[in-house]
């Protein structure tokens, strides 16, 4: 078996008398020819890596300087059996368990959609927002909260922060509610069940300073083209937002009225192309004021603010 203690990986496979061993650099190099040539990816190499470094329970950086070491039976088997679920089609996020999120990792699964980086140009803002406001306590709602990387990333960094994160999916909530856990804000973050905001407290209307939400927002027409990989194993909850991919911000706008203080922000993320039908939505809804587009890294329209008037 591996000795990483001794930064050397040295195993044998033994089969009909003969035995086998298998360089970590000769087990990649296959894994990425495989990728390869399904067609699953185009970082073929980055996965085949990414996915040997997490069977092996080690950095990155240390499978790299042990590329030459060797595999041992069932650290090749269970290896074989990631790329096999990759092959499938399976997210990475999935097959590993975790994702990075603000710079905090999330334990993944189906129960709840993957994080994306996008989603990061959303948390920056609430919290830039939060800290400009020099408010001492923050009373944040969270709406379709997932595997809740934006309410305990939110916790994270608002020490001052109590969060009702929100959910119609179960199964998600219960992701959610362990990470919570593992992050240590479970007493800052309170999560429920149900549609928008129809399960929280009625003693929470008109208070809350902050509403933030990455509701579903793929269109009808969107979702068949998107790669097989989410359609296959994320939840469709999740992604479909109607016609133009905005039905649950409509509703979003029509709740956010009751439940926010005057002058609190509403920062919601939506696709590329809805701002224009975005803004006019909270047009629309009056009550809103100061209403803004934010732009991703990669210059993408991305979150649409808004502040309650007074
Ligand atoms: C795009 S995912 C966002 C998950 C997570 N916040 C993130 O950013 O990774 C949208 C979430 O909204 C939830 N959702 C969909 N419809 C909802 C509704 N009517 N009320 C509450 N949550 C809803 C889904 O279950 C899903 O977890």
């Amino acid at each position: 078996m591996m000795n990483y203690e001794s930064g050397m990986m040295k195993s044998s496979g033994t089969s009909a008398g003969v035995t086998t061993r298998w360089r970590v650099i000769d087990s990649i190099v296959e894994a990425e020819v495989l990728l390869r040539n399904a067609g699953v990816t185009d970082t073929s190499r980055l996965e085949a890596e990414v996915l040997l470094a997490d069977t092996l329970a080690v950095s990155h950086a240390k499978l790299i300087a042990s590329y030459t070491d060797y595999l041992g039976a069932e650290e090749r088997a269970e290896y074989l059996s990631r790329i096999a679920r990759r092959l499938r089609g399976e997210p990475v996020a999935y097959i590993t368990g975790r994702k990075e999120f603000m710079g905090f990792t999330f334990r993944i699964d189906r129960r709840a959609l993957i994080p994306r980086p996008e989603t990061e140009t959303l948390v920056e803002h609430v919290v830039e927002q939060v800290r400009s406001s020099e408010r001492r306590t923050t009373y944040i709602v969270d709406i379709g909260a997932g595997s809740g990387c934006i309410a305990i990333s939110l916790a994270l960094l608002l020490p001052g922060a109590t969060i009702h994160a929100v959910d119609i999916s179960e199964n998600a909530i219960s992701l959610a509610r362990l990470n919570a856990a593992e992050h240590r804000v479970s007493e800052r973050v309170a999560f429920y069940i149900g549609d928008l905001c129809s399960c929280l407290p009625d003693a929470l209307r008109g208070s809350i300073d902050v509403i933030v939400s990455n509701p579903p927002y793929v269109t009808d027409a969107e979702y068949p083209a998107l790669e097989s990989g989410v359609r296959e194993f994320e939840p469709m909850v999740a992604l479909k937002g109607g016609a133009d991919g905005l039905d649950l911000f409509r509703r979003i706008t029509a709740v956010a009225r009751e439940y926010l203080k005057a002058g609190a922000l509403l920062a919601v993320e939506i696709g590329e192309n809805q701002a224009d039908e975005a803004l006019k939505i909270l047009r629309r809804a009056e009550h809103f004021t100061e209403m803004r587009i934010i732009h991703d890294l990669a210059g993408r329209h991305r979150v649409i603010t808004g502040r309650k008037t007074e």
